[in-house]
């Protein structure tokens, strides 16, 4: 029988993962399966014990059960730690282990896929709820200038980068922003899945800058409104697959190509 994998969340049945891991599966020759299971909001642990009872190996974990995953774990990566929060479990080690490959998922994409360096820019990332929290420790260590973190409650983006005292970090609310610039500007809000756009002053965007939106598959208003203004715009495709290749990577122990993965995804 195949290795056991899924995705859990809620809603999950839009997840482009188990297709994601099939193309790995299929590329590197590893027997696995990958299902989909949506688990009720309130009992995210008892699908988990489900899973591991009927033989998972592993699993990602997706909204809004990532805070909960974190603290289903008996042992942590550094990066799960940092974040708070945990997207990839390992079940087949003893006790459930927890790590967070967004931060890496993110960094390989705009390094590798997108040719950016971060070293000495600027970066503004806009939100901090569970999708920001994920990728501040990561940004943070990645040689940038300064990187701000603007949310509409600024009281929690002071609160977020509090965790990160040795960073060059600097927390705020939008209206913060006027006349304020930046090289790298990357929405974690979720204003885009009900179509509204976070108050952006004009002229935030340094000339070469790039933006990029964690949502995938959608052209949300923040990258309507950025292309409007002449900044070269990216989604979150490439942050998906390349979470899920280090992902498969951790339970595998084979690293999956991604860029024939990833232009079939865009490709829809
Ligand atoms: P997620 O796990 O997707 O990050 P979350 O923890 O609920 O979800 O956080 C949602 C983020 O999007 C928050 O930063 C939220 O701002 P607040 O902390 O002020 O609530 C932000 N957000 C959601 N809708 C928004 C909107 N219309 N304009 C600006 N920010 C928005």
């Amino acid at each position: 029988m195949p290795d056991r994998y899924a995705v859990i969340g809620n809603p999950v049945a839009h997840s482009r993962s188990p297709w994601i891991h099939a193309q790995f599966a299929r590329a590197t020759g590893q027997d696995i399966d990958y299902l989909r299971i949506e688990a009720p909001l309130d009992a995210f642990a008892h699908a988990l014990d489900e899973f591991r009872a009927a033989g998972g190996r592993g699993a990602n974990i997706t909204l809004p059960f990532k805070e909960q995953a974190f603290r289903y774990c008996g042992e942590l990566s550094a990066r799960a730690c940092e974040a708070r929060a945990v997207n990839t479990l390992v079940l087949d080690r003893g006790a459930p282990y927890g790590d967070n490959t967004d931060g890496v998922g993110l960094l390989r994409d705009l390094s590798v896929n997108l040719g950016r360096t971060l070293v000495g820019k600027r970066v503004l990332l806009m939100g901090a709820g569970g999708a920001a929290q994920g990728v501040v420790g990561p940004l943070a260590a990645a040689g940038v200038a300064q990187l701000v973190i603007a949310n509409r409650t600024p009281q929690r983006a002071r609160a977020l980068a509090a965790r990160f005292p040795a960073a060059p970090l600097e927390a705020c609310g939008y209206d913060a922003l006027a006349g304020e610039a930046f090289d790298l500007v990357i929405n974690a809000t979720s204003a885009g899945i009900t179509g509204s756009l976070p108050p952006l002053p004009p002229g935030l965007f340094r000339p070469g800058a790039l933006v990029y939106d964690l949502l995938y598959g959608r052209d949300t208003a923040f990258l309507a409104f950025a292309r409007a203004a002449g900044a070269a715009t990216c989604d979150g495709s490439g942050m998906l697959v390349e979470q899920a290749a280090e992902s498969f990577f951790i339970w595998r122990g084979v690293r999956p190509a991604t860029a024939a993965v990833l232009a079939a995804l865009r490709a829809g």
